[in-house]
């Protein structure tokens, strides 16, 4: 099969081939998924997972991707849950070979079905936006509300995510990012916006949640803003700040069928926008996967056209 490969860890994303690799076949609860369309996240290439086995083990050359949406085609031995043709979206496993190919083996648990309605680009934008953003309002930061929350990095794949979900969890919702991002971030649902290269944070007040994609000094000033009880947290590695009198969270989105259900029908309703920036081919994926301008939203390769 087709896929884009990354042969070097020290080579980042400017090692990145499309080349033929070999077809997967399903394990014991996979299924095969003929990939139409595939999510990246731009940082994939420093993660320790894409270069070993969970057992610690090379695995290059490693296929990239972790979204996925597509069809199934084979079961693995007492795959359950799903069936062959039917359309489904969802997370790869880190530590295996991904998902910008033409075929994927993928544990039938991490995947939930894709509704006829909603397009594979769309459905392949979806799984980690918006199961980080989820998990990180609703199961980590107990998210309620009436409650504030300082989202930063709101234009963001994550952060519209984060914003759109809040708000309509009740939440009174203080997205951050670059002075650009204003509108962006409002337009997504944010109340107020906090530009972070001119504004200052400390003006914030204090705050229920932080949700926080940034890290670094970011993350420390933003920690001083939890009020007692509250939570920070971060998708960006373990935390360095922790509030005064709070909880300080890092975690790493985790493949959950419901909680995919629960995203794909507020696309579907309306209640939730994606936040799509280009759209590539397979053939075109290795210079959209490095882009010479600034990102604008999330980057999904359409496999089948
Ligand atoms: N742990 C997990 O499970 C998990 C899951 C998903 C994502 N992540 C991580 O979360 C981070 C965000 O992911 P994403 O997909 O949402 O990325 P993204 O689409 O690039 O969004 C991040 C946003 O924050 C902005 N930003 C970053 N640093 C900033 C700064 N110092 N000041 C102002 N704005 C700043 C970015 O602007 P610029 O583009 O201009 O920098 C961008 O608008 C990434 O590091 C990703 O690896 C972790």
């Amino acid at each position: 099969m087709k896929a884009i490969v990354v042969l070097d860890q020290n080579a980042g994303t400017a090692g990145m081939r499309l080349t033929t690799h070999p077809d997967p076949s399903p394990a014991i609860n996979d299924v095969l998924v003929a990939v139409h369309a595939s999510g990246y996240v731009p940082t994939e290439v420093d993660w320790p997972s894409t270069w070993t086995t969970r057992a610690g083990k090379d695995r290059s050359p490693s296929v990239l991707g972790h979204e996925v949406a597509g069809v199934v085609t084979a079961l693995g031995y007492g795959t359950t849950g799903l069936s062959l043709g039917q359309r489904v979206f969802g997370l790869a496993d880190w530590h295996r070979d991904g998902t910008l190919a033409q075929y994927v083996a993928i544990e039938s648990r991490n995947l939930a079905p894709l509704p006829g309605d909603v397009d594979f680009t769309v459905g392949a934008s979806l799984p980690i936006s918006g199961l980080t953003a989820w998990q990180g309002l609703f199961v980590h930061g107990r998210l309620e509300a009436g409650q504030s929350l300082l989202a930063h990095g709101a234009a963001g794949a994550v952060g519209t995510m984060v914003t759109q979900l809040a708000r309509e969890a009740g939440a009174h919702v203080i997205g951050t990012g670059r002075g650009g991002d204003r509108d962006k971030a409002l337009d997504y649902g944010a109340h107020e916006f906090v530009d972070l290269e001119n504004d200052s944070l400390h003006d914030v007040g204090d705050v229920d949640l932080v949700f926080d994609v940034i890290g670094g000094d970011i993350q420390r000033q933003s920690a001083a803003l939890v009020r007692a009880g509250g939570t920070l947290v971060s998708v960006t590695g373990p935390v360095e700040a922790r509030p005064s009198d709070g909880l300080a969270i890092d975690f790493v989105v985790e493949a959950d069928r419901a909680q995919l259900n629960e995203i794909v029908q507020r696309v579907r309703d309306g209640r939730l926008r994606t936040n799509i920036g280009i759209v590539a081919s397979l053939d075109d994926a290795v210079p959209a996967l490095n882009p010479t301008e600034r990102r604008q939203g999330k980057t999904v390769i359409r496999v089948l056209p």
